[in-house]
């Protein structure tokens, strides 16, 4: 069903391929903790190509792919390339792709991995584009939330944070509308999320509410997705003091909270969840983050038909 495609963004996706890669995950994580030595991509070689900073995507690919018997070649540092020569994306991805069996790409440009795609006769993974998507962590922050919840369906959910800039939430939005669930849009006004994207989920039926109010959203969420205020993405250090730390969940505010609210955050975290939260049994960012590990070994091995 995904053999050959590139993952571009979560809009490309059909309900039965994310039960696919969400099943395909599960077993992973079984394999993966029983301790098997897994095979599936021997002999197949992978470009992780980081133009932006990361930690957990870049390195919980490499380890995948490791984990899968593949091989990794990276670039975590354009300067280190012939990028900072002048050299065009189009023309990088071209030379690539005649190296590997797979790119892995992150890029500060929106739409950056639709170029490389473009350009490449391999399947390409958008690892983030700017502040455009981010689909691998949508399907782990899926996966975690099947995981969480059991159902993926039928829950209020709060976006909280920096919706205009933060792509994790641009992905997420698409499956959490094709899955029915109702979203609550928490953010300061200047970083509300897009009017396009908000208008194209509506347009799928999705049922959007939109607040700056963070304690009542958050007294009828069944789960609150917390974003980082993106300070990259500021073309003002000032604009970004005005609204750095807005919305800083603690422990307090989760007892006034809906019984049973799952916490979930991509991470990095800067401020935004202060750390008395993270022994609350329903802070669930860094089970979310190793989650990645396994969802990423399932698309890796779905694309290339090694599943
Ligand atoms: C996110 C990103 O890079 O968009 N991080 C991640 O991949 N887990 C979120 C962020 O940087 O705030």
């Amino acid at each position: 069903m995904l053999k050959g495609k590139d993952i571009l963004n979560t809009a490309q996706f059909s309900l039965q391929e994310l039960n696919l890669i969400i099943n395909t995950a599960a077993n992973f994580e079984k394999r993966v903790k029983s301790g098997e030595v897994i095979r599936n991509m021997e002999g197949q070689v992978v470009a992780s190509l980081f133009f932006e900073p990361s930690t957990r995507t870049r390195l919980s690919f490499e380890t995948a792919i490791n984990r899968l018997g593949a091989r990794v070649i990276t670039m975590a540092n354009a300067a280190s390339s012939s990028v900072s020569k002048g050299e065009t994306l189009a023309d990088t991805i071209r030379t690539i792709d005649g190296y590997v069996d797979v790119i892995i790409m992150r890029h500060p440009m929106k739409g950056s991995a639709k170029i490389a795609a473009d350009n490449a006769t391999h399947p390409v993974i958008n690892g983030g584009d700017g502040a455009g998507q981010h689909p691998t962590q949508a399907l782990l922050d899926l996966y975690t939330i099947r995981k969480e919840k059991e159902v993926l369906d039928g829950h209020t959910i709060t976006f909280l944070g920096d919706l205009k800039n933060g792509r994790t939430v641009h992905s997420l939005g698409y499956f959490m509308a094709l899955c029915k669930n109702k979203m609550i849009f928490v953010s300061p006004k200047s970083l509300k999320m897009p009017v396009e994207i908000t208008a194209e989920l509506r347009s799928l039926g999705a049922e959007i509410e939109e607040t700056e109010d963070v304690e009542k959203a958050l007294s009828v969420s069944d789960i609150v997705y917390v974003t980082r205020v993106q300070r990259e993405r500021f073309e003002n250090p000032e604009d970004y003091e005005k609204v750095k730390g807005v919305y800083i969940i603690n422990r307090e505010m989760i007892n006034r909270a809906k019984k049973g609210i799952t916490i979930l955050h991509p991470l990095p975290r800067v401020d935004e969840i202060s750390t008395d939260v993270d022994d609350y049994e329903g802070a669930a960012y860094f089970r979310q983050a190793h989650n990645g590990l396994y969802v990423r070994m399932a698309l890796l091995t779905l694309i290339t038909g090694r599943a």
